[in-house]
C-alpha cells in the first residue's frame, strides 16, 4: 500500500510517569503503523499503557520522546494549538463508558460529533450516522431509555459524523453484552471499509478477534504483532 493512505506512524514513542516511588515506565519503545481501513487491536495486561498509547495517538498526552504522525503531519512537538486543529480534523473517539450527554437526545449527542469538529450542523450527515449505525428508531430517546450497546452505538455515531481518519475506542464493548458486542464489532468493520477509517482499539475482548486485521500487544513498553 502507499505511503500516503499511513493514517497513523508511531516511531520510538516513549512515556514515564512520575511517582512518589521513582520513574513508571510505561511506553519503552513503540512502534506502530496504522493505514486507512485498518483496524487494529491493541491488547495487553492491565496497566501495561494501552489507554496512555490511545491518549497519546489522539493528541491528548504527549509523548517524552519519539514521533507521532497522523496523515503525514509530526504532531507530538507540535505546538498545542496544531494539535488540538489535528484532532478535531482528524480524530474520532469511543470510550467503555460511551460519554453521552444524559440531557440530550441520541440525536443530539449526534450532532455534537459535529461541533466537537467545529463542523457546522448537517442534519443529513447527523441522520446519514445514525442510519448506519441502526439507531434511527431510537434517535429521539434520551440516553437513560438505550440499552447499553445503543448508547455504544449513538457514540461511535458521534465518532464518525465528522469523518474522522482515525478511531481511537478505549474497550468499548466492555460493558457490553455478546450480541451488542458483536453488532458494535460488525459496525466498526463496515464503518472502516466504508469511509476508510483506520481504527485502533484497546481491549481485553476476544469477541473483537474476527473483525481485527492485526492484533497488538503491548508489553513491557514495546509492541509484538
Ligand atoms: N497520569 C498518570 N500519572 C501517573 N501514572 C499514570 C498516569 N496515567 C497512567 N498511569 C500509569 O501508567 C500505567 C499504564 O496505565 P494505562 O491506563 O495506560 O494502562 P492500560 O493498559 O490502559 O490498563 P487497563 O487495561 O487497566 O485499562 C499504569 O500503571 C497507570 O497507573
Ligand atoms: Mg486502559
Amino acid at each position: 500500500m502507499s505511503a500516503a493512505s499511513l493514517i497513523l506512524r508511531m516511531k520510538a514513542v516513549k512515556k514515564s510517569f512520575r511517582e512518589p516511588t521513582g520513574l513508571l515506565r510505561v511506553l519503552d519503545e513503540v512502534n506502530l503503523d496504522l493505514r486507512a481501513s485498518e483496524i487494529a487491536l491493541l491488547q495487553g495486561p492491565s496497566g501495561s499503557g494501552k489507554t496512555t498509547l490511545l491518549q497519546i495517538a489522539g493528541c491528548l498526552l504527549r509523548a517524552d520522546a519519539g514521533q507521532v504522525e497522523l496523515a503525514g503531519q509530526e504532531i507530538n512537538s507540535a505546538p498545542d494549538a496544531q494539535r488540538t486543529a489535528a484532532r478535531q480534523r482528524r480524530l474520532g473517539f469511543a470510550f467503555q463508558h460511551f460519554h453521552l450527554i444524559d440531557a440530550l437526545t441520541a440525536r443530539d449527542n449526534v450532532a455534537l460529533g459535529l461541533r466537537f469538529k467545529r463542523q457546522p450542523h448537517d442534519a443529513k450527515r447527523v441522520n446519514d450516522a445514525i442510519e448506519l449505525l441502526g439507531i434511527a428508531a431510537k434517535a429521539d430517546r434520551f440516553p437513560r431509555d438505550l440499552s447499553g450497546g445503543e448508547k455504544q452505538r449513538v457514540a461511535l455515531a458521534r465518532a464518525l459524523v465528522g469523518k474522522p481518519s482515525l478511531l481511537l475506542a478505549d474497550e468499548p464493548t466492555s460493558q457490553l453484552d455478546s450480541h451488542s458486542a458483536e453488532t458494535v464489532a460488525v459496525l466498526i468493520r463496515k464503518l472502516a471499509r466504508e469511509f476508510g477509517c483506520a481504527v485502533l482499539i484497546a481491549t481485553h475482548d476476544a469477541r473483537l478477534h474476527h473483525v481485527a486485521d492485526r492484533i497488538c500487544n503491548l508489553k513491557e513498553g514495546r509492541i509484538h504483532e
